[in-house]
């Protein structure tokens, strides 16, 4: 398989698979206590980015901070979405039950899997997510239940840019909540907390 990943089969009354996302720089080990605390239950899928910008992982390339590689955006999104499917058929499990939980970097590659590709991932955490492409046409996102984490004060992710991506995501049918954090762009444990209300109300 064409991505390093971390495979962790959950307890078989789960079904859901969470796929884990990290940030620029970081590798398929960051987000794993992540996922111990939205659903120690469920399956993870964790993935390190295959784009190295000056040996930082990450999943697709940019120009500068805040200015994306359409074309690799692109590009990588279909490699990932790929992937699933061919992890979902090496470890057995349904791809309709792929959620991503993705900060920063990852946020931006999972919100590109729901902006490019129709039922890429059966719904999403982002944390610190910024819109990863403008005018195109969304598919269809009717019954996507989605969380996004932000900072009032983010300066890589502006709040403007928080509330674009959930009217976004809104245009296209889905169901988004937002928590504001007071901080920047750093991921915090309240967030995380949230989270997982939200995970246990929807999902
Ligand atoms: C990105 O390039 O995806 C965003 O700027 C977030 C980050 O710094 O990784």
């Amino acid at each position: 398989m064409k991505m390093k990943h971390i495979f962790r089969e959950g307890k078989t009354e789960s079904k859901n698979v969470l796929l884990l996302l990290h940030g620029t720089g970081g590798n398929e080990q960051d987000l794993l206590p992540i996922a111990n605390m939205i659903d120690p239950e469920a399956s993870v899928l964790s993935v390190r980015g295959n784009v190295s910008e000056n040996g930082m992982p990450r999943f697709f390339k940019r120009l500068r901070e805040g200015v994306f590689d359409e074309g690799d955006l692109i590009h990588r999104t279909k490699e990932l979405d790929e992937f699933l499917d061919e992890a979902a058929e090496a470890y057995g499990f349904k791809r309709e039950n792929v959620i991503a939980a993705g900060y920063s970097n990852g946020a931006n590659i999972a919100g590109s899997l729901l902006f490019h590709i129709k039922n890429s991932l059966k719904g999403a955490l982002l944390f610190h997510a910024m819109v990863p492409r403008r005018n195109v046409e969304l598919p269809d996102l009717t019954d996507k239940q989605l969380f996004i984490g932000a900072g009032e004060n983010d300066p890589i992710c502006p709040p403007e840019e928080t509330t674009e991506l959930k009217k976004m995501f809104e245009n296209a049918g889905a169901t988004v909540e937002v928590f504001w954090e007071k901080y920047g762009h750093q991921l915090t444990e309240a967030e995380v907390k949230e989270a997982r209300k939200w995970y246990d109300k929807t999902q």
